[in-house]
């Protein structure tokens, strides 16, 4: 047996059935909408990747400065001997903390792309061989089950992703979270700050154009495994601050009037000039916020770490 195991926590078809349903559902409504986890094939994944490395991306760079000053800290607040990361894609940063926790006996990264997973399990593997790391393909919006593994157990939910759901699922899935967790446990949490408009939306809208590119994958996405017949040419990347929500809006914006067929799904979907389809919201947060959202899960938030630059936080909070 290979010393990565590799679990897909869902039946085969589970993934296109989610997806028939999310396009069925948001396509038909006006406004248009999709949930942006469906961005994360095997380009996408890449494509997120390249975005953390662009000059306007900061989010990335700064989490990993906290992660750099924190992980000793981390280790000693919590004595894990399992991490579990949702949404875990490239493991990168987690190096930081796996350096860190000395007693560590298994690492349980789960993201919903099984090609990430597989290339981070397996890079891991080559730095840590006494490490167990057991993936785990699944959707961490669904009821996920964990296997049991050895107590106390951290649970990382790192790069801002959390602002990726919706108010309403961010309480649902801080309760999973809770849910997961047994009391003396740890979550540990990044969270993207509110600041100025300008620095946000450059973050959304690189010069070089690879957050269109990834924005617009979903597109291909969905002609691949649907068979629709999108033209990512037809739609302009569009990325808003919505002041009064404090979040960022991706959309696609269709140039002309135009229809859309998917048959996977039996589906013509119009477009009018202009009309725009939001494929994510990306919510920034303030410490109060965060820590009464935490509270609302019966989680207590015990360290607020942030960047020099005050840009992303990361807080650690105990599972009561
Ligand atoms: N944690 C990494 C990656 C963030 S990108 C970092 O900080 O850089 C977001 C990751 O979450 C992607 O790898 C994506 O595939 C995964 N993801 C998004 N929605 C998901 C869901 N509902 N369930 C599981 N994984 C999801
Ligand atoms: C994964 N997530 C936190 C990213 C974000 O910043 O909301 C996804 C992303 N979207 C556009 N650029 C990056």
């Amino acid at each position: 047996m290979s010393p990565l195991s590799i679990t897909r926590t869902l039946p085969p078809d589970a993934t296109a059935a989610a997806l028939r349903a999310d396009v069925t559902e948001g396509l038909s409504r006006t406004p248009k909408h999709l949930p942006p986890k469906w961005f994360y094939d095997a380009r996408g994944s890449e494509l997120f990747d390249e975005i953390t490395t662009l000059p306007e991306y900061y989010p990335t760079r700064a989490e990993r400065e906290i992660l750099r000053a924190t992980a000793d800290r981390i280790a000693a607040a919590t004595g894990a001997r399992t991490l579990i990361e949702l949404g875990s894609g490239s493991s990168d940063k987690t190096r930081h903390l796996l350096r860190a926790l000395t007693g560590l006996q298994t690492y349980l990264p789960v993201d919903v792309s099984e090609s990430a997973l597989r290339a981070a399990g397996e890079a891991l593997l080559t730095e840590h061989p006494g490490l167990t790391v057991h993936a785990l393909v699944a959707d961490f919006q669904r009821g996920l089950t964990l296997p049991k593994t050895p107590g106390p157990r951290l649970l990382a939910f790192l790069g801002g992703t959390i602002g990726n759901l919706l108010p309403a699922e961010r309480a649902a899935f801080l309760d999973s979270v809770h849910a997961l967790l047994s009391p003396g446990d740890a979550l540990l949490l990044g969270t993207d700050l509110v600041k100025d408009e300008a620095t946000l939306v450059a973050a959304y809208d690189d010069a070089r154009g690879v957050t269109a590119a990834f924005n617009k994958n979903v597109l291909e996405v969905i002609n691949r495994e649907l068979g629709g017949d999108f033209d990512p040419a037809d739609f302009d990347h569009v990325a808003r601050w919505n002041a009064e929500r404090e979040w960022i809006e991706m959309r696609l914006r269709a140039r002309d009037d135009l229809t859309v067929k998917i048959p996977g799904v039996d589906l013509a979907v119009p477009f009018a000039a202009g009309e725009e389809l939001r494929t994510e919201v990306s919510a920034k947060f303030r410490e109060d916020g965060v820590r009464s959202e935490l509270a609302a899960s019966g989680l207590k938030l015990t360290e607020w770490w942030t960047d020099s630059a005050g840009r992303f936080a990361l807080s650690l909070a105990l599972r009561l």
